[in-house]
C-alpha cells in the first residue's frame, strides 16, 4: 500500500495544449479519492501519468517513497479499470481475472506444460485469489461463462476483479461505471465504497458526475481546464465551495447566481437587495463587483414561513415550471428575466404561471469576487 503525490506536475501535449497544469496533490494511503471536473478538464491525463501510460512534461509523480517518473508502468505496481474494461471474448470469467496474475507471476513457466512443485504452488494461489475476488463481487457462480453471457454489471465486476486479484499497492478508475445504466451504477457505487473498505487500497477514482464523487470519495480534487480548484472533503466543497467555479461544478441543481455590487454593507443588484451572512467580510467592501450565490435547497416559499421575511431576504419572482418530484419539488422561477431554481418542501402552495414570494436563508450565501471569483470570507 502506498500513497500518491503529485508534485508540480504538468503535462502539455504538442505544443500547448496544457492538459494538467501545476498539479500539487497529496494522496494518503489507503485514502479513496476523486478527481472530478467536466469533460477535458485534465481527469484522464493525470491519471494516466500515475499509471506510466503518459509521461509527465514536468514535475514529479511519487508512489508511497518512490519517485516513478522513469519506473515503466509494470514495475509501478498499480491497477487500472477504464470505462471501456476490455475483457477477452475468449476466455472464460476465471481466465480473464486470472490472465494478469499468470502472466505475470508465471513468467518463468510456460503455463500450460508447467510442473513443478513451484508452478504448482503458484497455481493454487491463483486459483484461490480469484475465487476470493469473484466471492467478493458476487460473480463466483459465473467463473465459467464468457463475456458475451454476461449482463453489463457483471461485466464490470470481472474488470474490478481483474484489478482486484493483482493487490496493488493503489487502484486507479477511469469513469468505471459510465457504462451501466443508473440502477446498476448506484448498485455498483455502493459496492466499490465497500471493497475500498474491505481492502482499504488508495484508490483514485476519475468522473465527470459530481454526484458519485461527492458519495464516493473520501475527499475530492475538482478540477478545471488543467488547474486544480479545490480539494477537500465533499462536505466542505459542497459548503465552502473555494471560488464560483466550484459553486456552480458541485450541487444540484447547480447553485443560482447573480451579479451585483456591495452597496451600504448590503448586495445590490438593479431592484434586488440582499443582506449578506451575519459577520460577512464583504459588508465592508463598499463598491465592489460581486456575485452573490445561494443554493436552490436554501430558497423557501414565503407562505410557509420558514424563515422570517424581511426586506432583504425575499423577492417576487413568476412560477414559470413547477416540478413535482415527491420528496421536493423543483421550481424554476422568473424574477424580471432572472431565472432562479428552487427546490420546495411539497408542501409548497405555488402555482405554475403564477407570481409568489420567496424568502432566501442569507446565512447560506456565498459571496464570490466579481473579478478573480474566489469566494470573499
Ligand atoms: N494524446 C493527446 N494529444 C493531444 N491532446 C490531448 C491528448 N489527450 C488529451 N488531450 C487533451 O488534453 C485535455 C485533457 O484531456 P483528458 O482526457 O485528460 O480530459 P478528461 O478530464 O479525462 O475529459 P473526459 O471527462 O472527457 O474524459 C483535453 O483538452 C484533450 O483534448
Ligand atoms: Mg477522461
Amino acid at each position: 500500500m502506498a500513497g500518491v503525490k503529485f508534485q508540480n506536475v504538468t503535462k502539455i501535449f504538442g505544443k500547448d495544449v496544457k492538459a494538467v497544469n501545476d498539479l500539487n496533490l497529496d494522496i494518503n494511503d489507503g485514502e479513496f479519492m476523486v478527481l472530478v471536473g467536466p469533460s477535458g478538464c485534465g481527469k484522464t491525463t493525470a491519471l494516466r501519468m500515475i499509471a506510466g501510460l503518459e509521461e509527465a512534461t514536468s514535475g514529479s509523480l511519487i508512489i508511497g517513497e518512490t519517485t516513478v517518473n522513469d519506473v515503466p508502468p509494470k514495475d509501478r505496481d498499480i491497477a487500472m479499470v477504464f470505462q471501456n474494461y476490455a475483457l477477452y471474448p475468449h476466455m472464460t470469467v476465471y481466465d480473464n481475472i486470472a490472465f494478469g496474475l499468470k502472466l505475470r507471476e508465471l513468467k518463468g513457466f510456460f503455463w500450460q506444460i508447467a510442473n513443478s512443485s513451484d508452478a504448482s504452488k503458484i497455481k493454487a494461489d491463483i486459483d484461490s485469489r480469484v475465487k476470493e475476488a469473484a466471492k467478493m463481487l458476487d460473480i463466483d457462480h459465473l467463473l465459467h461463462r464468457k463475456p458475451k453471457e454476461l449482463s453489463g454489471g457483471q461485466r464490470q465486476r470481472v474488470a474490478l476483479g481483474r484489478a482486484i486479484v493483482r493487490k496493488p499497492k493503489v487502484f486507479l478508475m477511469d469513469e468505471p461505471l459510465s457504462n451501466l445504466d443508473a440502477k446498476l451504477r448506484i448498485q455498483t457505487r455502493a459496492e466499490l465504497i465497500r471493497l475500498h473498505r474491505d481492502l482499504g487500497i488508495t484508490t483514485i477514482y476519475v468522473t465527470h458526475d459530481q454526484v458519485e464523487a461527492m458519495t464516493m470519495g473520501q475527499r475530492i480534487a475538482v478540477m478545471n481546464n488543467g488547474l486544480l480548484q479545490q480539494c477537500d472533503v465533499p462536505e466542505t466543497v459542497y459548503n465552502q465551495p473555494a471560488n464560483k467555479f466550484v459553486a456552480g461544478f458541485v450541487g444540484a441543481p447547480p447553485m443560482n447566481f447573480l451579479e451585483g455590487k456591495i452597496t451600504g454593507g448590503k448586495f445590490v443588484s438593479g431592484d434586488v437587495t440582499f443582506g449578506l451572512p451575519s459577520g460577512h467580510p464583504a459588508a465592508s467592501m463598499e463598491g465592489k463587483a460581486v456575485t452573490f450565490g445561494i443554493r436552490p435547497e436554501d430558497i423557501y416559499d414565503a407562505s410557509l414561513n420558514h424563515l422570517p421575511k424581511t426586506n432583504e431576504n425575499s423577492f417576487t419572482a413568476k412560477v414559470d415550471v413547477l416540478e413535482k418530484l415527491g420528496a421536493e419539488d423543483t421550481a424554476y422561477l422568473d424574477s424580471d428575466g432572472v431565472h432562479i431554481t428552487a427546490t420546495l418542501d411539497p408542501a409548497n402552495r405555488l402555482e405554475m404561471g403564477t407570481p409568489a414570494e420567496f424568502v432566501i436563508d442569507l446565512e447560506k450565501a456565498h459571496i464570490f469576487d466579481g473579478e478573480t471569483e474566489l469566494a470573499i470570507r
